[in-house]
């Protein structure tokens, strides 16, 4: 259908400017003449202007892990767009599910940042995913559908078209549990009838949804394999070059 996948790395709080030089240049070496497929990786914030140097000339991207909505003022401990604009930031990551379970992220907050984003021409990676406990209580299509719902509100075509979605059951982050390829597939599938519903214009059929959760060399093919799994949001395995490589090689295996 011609969407490009997309393959992101998200260090999360990892990597002292230094660890982030190294693990660069090596992703550098492992995916040179890489075409096929984007990549793009979120270091966090005191590594972001040193490894934007390292990417110059590179065809990998960068984001940010999130961002605030204002330009600039008395919002202590926070990163504005311009600041991330000015230093090549191409995606900003919003609503990770952690930002939701411990600072106090809603679907509310990350509409507005998904909206601050989107006006300074920063590409977004907009996080959903249900807990365990909605999950085992059935409630998994009615989170994605609310955080869908709060996440885009207000936001037309155009805005939407250049907004990549992340499925990331929390219960998949970091604990070694992968979504089957077939449950990942089930909720994208669902994801992509929501846009439908809401959205007209092929928007839908463009938008590219990556999943997230354990993602690994071993696991990634049977994922991306998968109709509406346009690429992947990787926590751990993008910390080391080699194992991030080969996710985003996924074709190669
Ligand atoms: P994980 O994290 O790959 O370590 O599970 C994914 C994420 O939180 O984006």
């Amino acid at each position: 259908m011609g969407r490009l996948p997309f393959i992101a790395g998200n260090w999360k709080m990892n990597k002292t400017v230094e660890e982030a030089l190294d693990l660069v240049r090596g992703l550098k070496v492992h995916l040179k003449g890489i075409e096929d497929v984007e990549v793009a990786i979120a270091p966090p914030f005191t590594a972001l202007y040193a490894v934007s140097q390292e990417l110059k000339g590179s065809s990998i991207h960068l984001a940010s892990q999130n961002l605030f909505w204002e330009e600039k003022g008395a919002f202590t401990g926070e990163i504005s767009p311009v600041m991330l604009k000015e230093i090549n930031c191409r995606y900003a990551i919003i609503g990770h599910s952690e930002r939701r379970q411990y600072f106090g992220e809603t679907d509310e907050t990350v509409n507005q940042r998904i909206k601050a984003a989107l006006r300074y021409d920063l590409k977004v990676i907009f996080c959903i995913g249900e807990t365990l406990n909605e999950r085992e209580e059935g409630k998994t299509f009615s989170v994605i559908e609310r955080q869908v719902e709060g996440g885009l509100k207000g936001l037309g075509e155009k805005e939407v078209r250049d907004i990549v979605i992340a499925y990331e059951p929390v219960w998949a982050i970091g604990t070694g549990k992968t979504a089957t390829p077939q449950q990942a597939q089930e909720t994208h599938r669902f994801i992509r009838q929501k846009i439908e519903r809401l959205y007209s214009g092929g928007i839908s059929e463009g938008i590219r949804i990556q999943y997230g959760g354990s993602v690994t060399p071993e696991n990634s093919k049977g994922l991306m394999n998968q109709e509406d799994i346009d690429g992947a949001l990787v926590g751990g395995a993008s910390l080391n070059a080699e194992f991030f490589s080969r996710i985003v090689r996924f074709k190669e295996i």
